[in-house]
């Protein structure tokens, strides 16, 4: 069951936008500061052109020249739909900014008629796991079962693409009202 007791910032505290190529600059940096390496140049605007959508925090402010505070992306890969992407800037952390993104991004999921969503995470992601579970997520599947043995055939043969070992699958069922 979803949790209710994190304060999560206002409207006007943090407002949340629709990713733009214009912001493209700002993400960099947020993923740097985050130590999660560079996005590709067309990354997001390569996934929100096929269907998806990125969204992006910012305190008090949609511009462009202000800091990303963080990101949340949603993709359909074979018709599951994939939470990612998410990241927090670390002078932003524990502020509510991650419970706000996912669940502005999971408002636009549910309109969009998605009804259960999926997301990747390493196993030793304790905050994240923290996150997931106080946001009513469930721990769907763990990879690192004997198919990470034929895990690099399969993929040389081109016959599946499975996430890395380490990786646990949560999901999260979405209530319609
Ligand atoms: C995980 C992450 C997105 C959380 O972002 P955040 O904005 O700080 O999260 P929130 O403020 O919304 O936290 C909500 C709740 O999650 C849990 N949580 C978040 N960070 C935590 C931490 N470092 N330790 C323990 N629990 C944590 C807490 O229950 C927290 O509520 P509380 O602050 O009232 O105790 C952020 O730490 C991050 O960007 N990490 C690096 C990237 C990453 O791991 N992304 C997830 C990939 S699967």
């Amino acid at each position: 069951m979803a949790a209710t007791g994190c304060d999560v910032p206002t409207d006007e505290q943090v407002l949340v936008a629709i990713y733009t190529p214009h912001d493209h600059a700002a993400v960099c940096a947020l993923w740097r500061e985050a130590d999660m390496g560079t996005p590709h140049s067309d990354q997001f605007a390569s996934e929100m052109a096929s269907g998806g959508i990125v969204l992006l925090a910012r305190f008090g402010s949609t511009d462009h020249a202000v800091p990303v505070c963080g990101s949340v992306a949603l993709v359909v890969e074979r018709r599951h739909a994939i939470v990612s992407h998410l990241v927090v800037a670390p002078w932003a952390r524990r502020r509510g900014i991650a419970t706000l993104l996912m669940r502005r991004l999971e408002q636009r999921a549910r309109s969009a008629g998605i009804k259960m969503l999926y997301l990747y995470c390493l196993r030793d992601n304790a905050p994240a796991a923290e996150l997931y579970l106080r946001e009513g997520w469930t721990l769907d599947r763990l990879y690192n079962g004997p198919l990470s043995i034929v895990r690099p055939i399969l993929v040389r043969l081109g016959l599946r693409r499975p996430p890395l070992p380490g990786l646990i699958r949560w999901r999260k069922k979405l209530s319609m009202h």
